[in-house]
């Protein structure tokens, strides 16, 4: 078992650790109740987790108060879900000496946590993701939120967990699909922060597809140490942070014009090409490197060109929407080399020249 500390330095309470390991789920809870004896606890968790059987060897013979989101997924990340979440607990007449403890995916962690985040102005959330995504991204940072019915996140909050607990022996009843898509954040950390991770994935890439629980939690250990050490430097995202988000200028923008048939990671996958592509264009990248993290993705097996089927134009004006866009125009994240970010002027999100960018989406589509 491996602990990992995080400590956000304008904030001593955020302090927390990240503990990892391989079927720890079962003794998690003995570690919960040494660290808040004193507080009523409160499981998010989802439909999909309940019949994988992951609830009940959290909680074994306890009788726990558990909030079962039903459907699982994205459909119920929306405040309605919340609304229940709260009202529930209200029922169960739990105060504000609760401790929720989301186990899931990405949705149930960030329902949970904002939830957590507004529940009688604040209470304390523990994390315990099951996904890809959520052990190498959603779980750590803090970023909490639910979706409106025109966008993703849009009520949000940052709300740092009090803990975290990465059992990677959970991500194998996890959906072929959703685990192969969610390792793409684990290839983003390594191109963003560190080489020798991305040799350690090209290396072991059979191993991580069969689900190798030695070589997955030497993998959560990277992107731990990665997302924790941005995040540590740049909690509300300012600046730093904002190299987390590498190849997700183009991935949002094809994720949404694919109206979400394509995955998160399948469409940042797209967003790396399309990065290492502007990267080649500005002088900051070669073919080779482009090649070997085309490489990866296709035996991962994710898309690396954009669908035949996406419409340009509504891509451009997409992208020209992306939250980080600067007067209609949207700033770029890029590297220059493999685990290395490229900076200008201490900044990590630059512009690019509209030709560049369009030449770019145009190769994207056909190579
Ligand atoms: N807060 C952040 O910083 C952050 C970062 C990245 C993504 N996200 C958010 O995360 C969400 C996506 O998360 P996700 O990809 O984990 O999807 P998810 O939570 O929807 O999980 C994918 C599917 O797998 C099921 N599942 C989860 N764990 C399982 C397991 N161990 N065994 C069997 N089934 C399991 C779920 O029920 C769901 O159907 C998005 O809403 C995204 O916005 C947030
Ligand atoms: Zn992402």
């Amino acid at each position: 078992m491996t602990e990992l500390k995080i400590t956000i330095p304008s904030a001593k309470q955020a302090s927390y650790t990240i503990t990892i390991g391989t079927e720890i789920l079962a003794s998690v809870w003995l570690q919960i109740d040494e660290q808040f004896p004193n507080q009523s606890k409160f499981i998010i968790t989802d439909e999909n987790l309940v019949n994988a059987g992951h609830p009940k060897k959290l909680t074994g013979d306890r009788e726990i108060t558990t909030f079962v989101i039903k459907p699982a997924g994205e459909i119920s990340k929306n405040i309605k879900t919340v609304i229940s979440i709260i009202e529930e607990m209200e029922k169960c007449a739990l105060g504000r000496d609760t401790l929720i403890v989301a186990l899931g995916g990405g949705t149930v962690g960030d329902i949970a946590g904002f939830a957590a985040s507004i529940f009688k102005r604040g209470i304390p959330v523990l994390q315990i993701p099951t996904t890809t995504v959520a052990q190498a991204d959603s779980a750590i940072g803090g970023k909490t939120g639910v979706d409106s019915t025109l966008s993703k996140n849009a009520f949000g909050a940052f709300w740092h967990p009090v803990g975290v607990y990465i059992d990677v022996g959970t991500l194998k009843t996890l959906d072929e699909r959703q685990y192969r898509a969610g390792l793409i954040e684990s290839v983003k950390h390594a191109l963003i922060a560190n080489g020798e991770y991305f040799d350690f994935l090209e290396k072991n890439l059979d191993a991580i597809l069969s689900r190798d629980t030695d070589v997955l939690e030497t993998m959560a250990i990277h992107n731990c140490k990665i997302k924790g050490s941005v995040v540590e430097l740049d909690p509300l995202e300012k600046n730093q942070r904002r190299m987390l988000n590498y190849g997700h200028t183009i991935g949002h923008a094809v994720e949404q014009a694919s109206g979400f048939e394509l995955l998160h990671g399948e469409s940042i996958a797209i967003g790396i090409i399309g990065a290492g592509l502007i990267e080649i264009e500005t002088g900051l990248g070669t073919n080779d490197r482009l090649k070997r993290i085309q490489t990866i993705f296709e035996k991962i097996d994710v898309p690396t060109e954009i669908p035949e089927n996406l419409e340009e134009k509504k891509l451009v004006k997409l992208i020209k929407h992306d939250k980080k866009a600067v007067q209609h125009w949207p700033r770029f994240v890029l590297i220059d080399k493999i685990g290395h970010i490229h900076q200008k002027n201490g900044q990590y999100a630059l512009e690019v020249e509209r030709e560049i960018v369009e030449k770019v989406i145009n190769k994207l589509k056909k190579r």
